[in-house]
């Protein structure tokens, strides 16, 4: 049986092994889902890019939800990281918008910066 330290540094260890594994050197996408997020409607901006990687209209693309960074009036907000590039946080996130961000930002690397957190 192990101890309760152990199981923290198992654990530890292997989430730092999933998040190389599964993309942490390729896009990412990052969801605010905290209470906030949530009420604003997160979880269908979530389901949008989800859909989407799901059926591989979005491709090499990390995606999760993330804890509440503070911004909770500019809910629901959607981080893109690209390698090399600058991370962009987006606000008040609809599924349209999801949608732009979608095909315009993560497909041909526009940054929408009406939607952009000024
Ligand atoms: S709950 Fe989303 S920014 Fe605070």
């Amino acid at each position: 049986m192990s101890t309760p330290l152990e199981l923290i540094k198992k654990r530890r260890t292997q989430a730092v092994h999933d998040i190389v594994e599964k993309g942490y050197l390729k896009t990412r996408i990052y969801i605010c889902m905290s209470t906030g997020g949530l009420a604003a409607g997160a979880q269908e901006v979530y389901d949008v890019f989800k859909f989407a990687i799901e059926d591989g209209s979005l491709k090499d693309v990390y995606l999760s939800p993330k804890g509440c960074p503070g911004r909770c009036s500019l809910d629901p907000l959607v981080e893109v990281i690209m390698p090399g590039k600058i991370p962009i946080k987006y606000q008040k996130v609809t599924p349209d918008r999801a949608r732009g961000i979608i095909e315009r930002h993560l497909k041909k690397g526009e940054v929408i910066k009406d939607w952009q957190i000024q």
